[in-house]
Protein backbone atom coordinates (compact mmCIF):
# COMPACT_ATOMS: atom_id res chain seq x y z
CA UNK A 1 0.00 0.00 0.00
CA UNK A 2 1.29 3.52 -0.33
CA UNK A 3 -0.57 4.81 2.09
CA UNK A 4 2.75 4.88 4.26
CA UNK A 5 4.47 7.36 1.91
CA UNK A 6 1.92 10.09 1.65
CA UNK A 7 1.83 12.74 2.73
CA UNK A 8 4.87 14.39 1.40
CA UNK A 9 6.55 16.99 1.66
CA UNK A 10 8.61 19.48 -0.70
CA UNK A 11 10.52 22.76 0.37
CA UNK A 12 6.86 24.66 -0.13
CA UNK A 13 3.73 22.26 -0.80
CA UNK A 14 2.32 19.25 0.87
CA UNK A 15 1.19 16.15 -1.35
CA UNK A 16 -1.97 14.51 0.29
CA UNK A 17 -4.51 12.47 -0.30
CA UNK A 18 -8.24 13.62 -0.68
CA UNK A 19 -10.71 14.68 2.32
CA UNK A 20 -13.65 15.13 1.78
CA UNK A 21 -13.75 18.89 2.54
CA UNK A 22 -11.98 19.55 -0.74
CA UNK A 23 -15.24 19.46 -2.68
CA UNK A 24 -15.42 23.36 -1.97
CA UNK A 25 -11.87 24.34 -3.48
CA UNK A 26 -12.81 21.08 -6.28
CA UNK A 27 -16.06 23.09 -7.45
CA UNK A 28 -14.52 26.39 -7.23
CA UNK A 29 -11.19 25.57 -9.76
CA UNK A 30 -13.18 22.82 -11.64
CA UNK A 31 -16.18 25.05 -12.49
CA UNK A 32 -14.03 27.81 -14.39
CA UNK A 33 -13.77 27.54 -17.60
CA UNK A 34 -9.94 28.55 -18.53
CA UNK A 35 -9.66 24.83 -16.47
CA UNK A 36 -12.33 22.79 -18.12
CA UNK A 37 -11.47 23.87 -21.45
CA UNK A 38 -8.90 20.84 -22.69
CA UNK A 39 -10.17 18.36 -19.78
CA UNK A 40 -12.18 15.89 -21.67
CA UNK A 41 -15.12 16.64 -19.01
CA UNK A 42 -17.37 19.50 -18.82
CA UNK A 43 -17.15 22.31 -15.99
CA UNK A 44 -17.79 20.80 -12.89
CA UNK A 45 -21.20 21.35 -10.68
CA UNK A 46 -21.94 20.17 -7.58
CA UNK A 47 -23.25 17.26 -8.54
CA UNK A 48 -20.25 15.76 -10.93
CA UNK A 49 -18.09 17.34 -7.94
CA UNK A 50 -19.13 15.22 -5.31
CA UNK A 51 -19.03 12.18 -8.04
CA UNK A 52 -15.80 13.13 -8.48
CA UNK A 53 -14.41 13.45 -5.15
CA UNK A 54 -16.00 10.13 -4.19
CA UNK A 55 -13.60 8.55 -6.75
CA UNK A 56 -10.73 10.44 -5.40
CA UNK A 57 -11.22 9.33 -2.08
CA UNK A 58 -10.64 5.80 -3.20
CA UNK A 59 -7.26 6.39 -5.49
CA UNK A 60 -4.24 6.28 -2.66
CA UNK A 61 -2.72 3.45 -4.12
CA UNK A 62 -1.33 1.86 -6.90
CA UNK A 63 -0.23 -2.05 -5.64
CA UNK A 64 -4.35 -2.63 -5.54
CA UNK A 65 -7.57 -1.43 -7.31
CA UNK A 66 -7.81 1.10 -8.06
CA UNK A 67 -4.26 1.08 -8.63
CA UNK A 68 -4.28 4.98 -8.79
CA UNK A 69 -3.17 8.29 -6.65
CA UNK A 70 -5.68 11.03 -6.55
CA UNK A 71 -3.65 13.90 -4.53
CA UNK A 72 -4.02 17.72 -3.47
CA UNK A 73 -1.15 20.00 -3.81
CA UNK A 74 -1.60 22.34 -0.71
CA UNK A 75 0.39 25.40 0.45
CA UNK A 76 2.10 25.90 3.81
CA UNK A 77 -0.76 27.33 4.71
CA UNK A 78 -2.93 24.05 4.37
CA UNK A 79 -4.76 25.87 1.00
CA UNK A 80 -5.52 24.13 -2.69
CA UNK A 81 -3.37 25.06 -4.83
CA UNK A 82 -3.79 22.11 -7.26
CA UNK A 83 -4.24 18.28 -7.68
CA UNK A 84 -1.94 15.36 -9.14
CA UNK A 85 -2.86 12.03 -10.47
CA UNK A 86 -0.91 9.08 -11.02
CA UNK A 87 -2.33 5.78 -12.50
CA UNK A 88 -1.29 2.39 -13.63
CA UNK A 89 -2.45 2.26 -17.45
CA UNK A 90 -0.71 -1.59 -17.30
CA UNK A 91 -0.30 -3.30 -13.82
CA UNK A 92 2.03 -5.76 -15.09
CA UNK A 93 4.34 -3.76 -16.99
CA UNK A 94 4.47 -0.75 -14.92
CA UNK A 95 3.15 2.01 -17.03
CA UNK A 96 1.52 4.85 -15.51
CA UNK A 97 0.07 8.14 -17.08
CA UNK A 98 0.07 11.35 -14.46
CA UNK A 99 -2.26 14.30 -14.52
CA UNK A 100 -2.42 18.09 -13.14
CA UNK A 101 -4.35 20.88 -12.50
CA UNK A 102 -3.41 24.04 -11.19
CA UNK A 103 -6.07 26.50 -9.18
CA UNK A 104 -5.67 29.18 -11.83
CA UNK A 105 -4.91 31.82 -8.29
CA UNK A 106 -1.67 30.59 -8.00
CA UNK A 107 -0.80 30.58 -11.75
CA UNK A 108 3.37 31.39 -12.10
CA UNK A 109 4.67 30.06 -8.93
CA UNK A 110 6.06 27.09 -10.61
CA UNK A 111 3.51 24.65 -8.01
CA UNK A 112 3.02 22.21 -10.67
CA UNK A 113 6.80 22.17 -11.52
CA UNK A 114 7.56 21.41 -8.09
CA UNK A 115 4.84 18.99 -6.87
CA UNK A 116 5.05 17.15 -10.05
CA UNK A 117 8.58 16.48 -10.10
CA UNK A 118 8.63 15.16 -6.41
CA UNK A 119 5.51 12.79 -7.51
CA UNK A 120 7.91 11.68 -10.62
CA UNK A 121 10.74 11.04 -8.23
CA UNK A 122 8.07 8.84 -6.09
CA UNK A 123 7.41 6.93 -9.53
CA UNK A 124 10.61 5.92 -10.30
CA UNK A 125 11.55 5.17 -6.75
CA UNK A 126 9.20 3.52 -4.19
CA UNK A 127 6.28 3.28 -5.92
CA UNK A 128 8.44 1.27 -8.58
CA UNK A 129 7.06 2.67 -11.93
CA UNK A 130 8.75 1.92 -15.29
CA UNK A 131 7.68 4.52 -17.31
CA UNK A 132 5.16 7.92 -17.03
CA UNK A 133 3.43 8.92 -20.01
CA UNK A 134 1.66 12.13 -19.94
CA UNK A 135 -1.02 13.25 -22.69
CA UNK A 136 -3.06 16.49 -23.76
CA UNK A 137 -4.67 18.34 -25.95
CA UNK A 138 -2.12 19.14 -28.89
CA UNK A 139 -3.36 23.38 -28.05
CA UNK A 140 -3.02 22.60 -24.80
CA UNK A 141 0.34 24.91 -24.60
CA UNK A 142 0.58 25.55 -20.66
CA UNK A 143 0.47 21.37 -19.84
CA UNK A 144 3.05 20.26 -22.65
CA UNK A 145 5.51 22.98 -21.33
CA UNK A 146 4.98 21.74 -18.17
CA UNK A 147 6.16 18.08 -19.37
CA UNK A 148 8.74 19.25 -20.91
CA UNK A 149 10.22 21.53 -18.22
CA UNK A 150 9.76 18.10 -16.05
CA UNK A 151 12.06 15.98 -18.55
CA UNK A 152 9.11 14.26 -20.62
CA UNK A 153 10.09 13.56 -24.07
CA UNK A 154 7.41 14.08 -26.73
CA UNK A 155 6.92 10.45 -28.50
CA UNK A 156 3.45 11.27 -30.44
CA UNK A 157 1.30 13.39 -31.58
CA UNK A 158 -1.85 12.23 -32.89
CA UNK A 159 -4.31 13.73 -35.25
CA UNK A 160 -7.47 14.20 -34.42
CA UNK A 161 -8.00 11.14 -32.03
CA UNK A 162 -10.55 12.61 -30.15
CA UNK A 163 -13.95 14.29 -30.00
CA UNK A 164 -14.02 16.82 -27.27
CA UNK A 165 -16.61 19.77 -27.12
CA UNK A 166 -17.82 19.65 -30.46
CA UNK A 167 -14.44 19.09 -32.61
CA UNK A 168 -11.71 16.63 -33.23
CA UNK A 169 -8.95 17.36 -31.42
CA UNK A 170 -5.13 16.33 -31.50
CA UNK A 171 -3.43 14.61 -28.78
CA UNK A 172 0.44 15.23 -27.78
CA UNK A 173 2.14 12.31 -25.89
CA UNK A 174 4.73 12.73 -23.66
CA UNK A 175 7.40 9.81 -21.67
CA UNK A 176 9.16 9.71 -19.05
CA UNK A 177 11.46 7.12 -17.93
CA UNK A 178 13.92 7.19 -14.77
CA UNK A 179 16.81 8.17 -16.49
CA UNK A 180 15.11 11.53 -18.20
CA UNK A 181 14.63 12.77 -14.68
CA UNK A 182 16.65 16.06 -14.08
CA UNK A 183 18.89 15.79 -10.88
CA UNK A 184 17.57 16.91 -8.13
CA UNK A 185 18.04 20.75 -7.04
CA UNK A 186 21.00 20.59 -4.58
CA UNK A 187 19.26 24.05 -2.87
C1 LIG B 1 -1.56 22.55 -17.16
C2 LIG B 1 -1.26 23.43 -15.94
C3 LIG B 1 -1.25 22.60 -14.67
C4 LIG B 1 0.11 24.05 -16.16
O1 LIG B 1 0.36 24.92 -15.10
P1 LIG B 1 1.63 25.89 -15.23
O2 LIG B 1 1.36 26.91 -16.26
O3 LIG B 1 2.83 25.06 -15.40
O4 LIG B 1 1.62 26.54 -13.77
P2 LIG B 1 2.45 27.78 -13.25
O5 LIG B 1 1.82 29.03 -13.78
O6 LIG B 1 2.49 27.66 -11.77
O7 LIG B 1 3.93 27.57 -13.73
C5 LIG B 1 4.42 28.03 -14.93
C6 LIG B 1 4.91 29.49 -14.90
O8 LIG B 1 5.42 29.82 -13.61
C7 LIG B 1 6.77 30.29 -13.76
N1 LIG B 1 7.50 29.97 -12.53
C8 LIG B 1 7.68 30.81 -11.48
N2 LIG B 1 8.34 30.21 -10.51
C9 LIG B 1 8.63 28.97 -10.92
C10 LIG B 1 9.33 27.88 -10.33
N3 LIG B 1 9.83 27.95 -9.11
N4 LIG B 1 9.41 26.71 -11.04
C11 LIG B 1 8.89 26.63 -12.28
N5 LIG B 1 8.21 27.64 -12.88
C12 LIG B 1 8.09 28.80 -12.21
C13 LIG B 1 7.25 29.61 -15.01
O9 LIG B 1 8.34 30.27 -15.57
C14 LIG B 1 6.02 29.70 -15.88
O10 LIG B 1 5.89 30.99 -16.41
P3 LIG B 1 5.24 31.22 -17.87
O11 LIG B 1 3.80 30.76 -17.77
O12 LIG B 1 5.39 32.68 -18.07
O13 LIG B 1 6.05 30.38 -18.82
C15 LIG B 1 -2.29 24.58 -15.82
O14 LIG B 1 -2.22 25.36 -16.97
C16 LIG B 1 -3.71 24.07 -15.62
O15 LIG B 1 -4.12 23.73 -14.53
N6 LIG B 1 -4.51 24.05 -16.72
C17 LIG B 1 -5.92 23.64 -16.64
C18 LIG B 1 -6.08 22.15 -16.42
C19 LIG B 1 -5.37 21.35 -17.50
O16 LIG B 1 -5.49 21.63 -18.67
N7 LIG B 1 -4.63 20.32 -17.05
C20 LIG B 1 -3.84 19.48 -17.91
C21 LIG B 1 -4.65 18.49 -18.62
S1 LIG B 1 -3.64 17.52 -19.70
Amino acid sequence: MNDAIFPVYTRRLELRFHVAEDAADLLRVYSQEPVARYLLEERWDEEYTQEQLAKRLLRTTLDAEPHALSLVVADASGRYVGDLALWLTDVEHRQAEIGWVRDPQCAGLGYLDEAASELLRLAFGPLRVHRVAAQMDARNTASAALAERLGFRREGHLIQDLFSKGEYTDTFIYGMLARDLPAKDPA
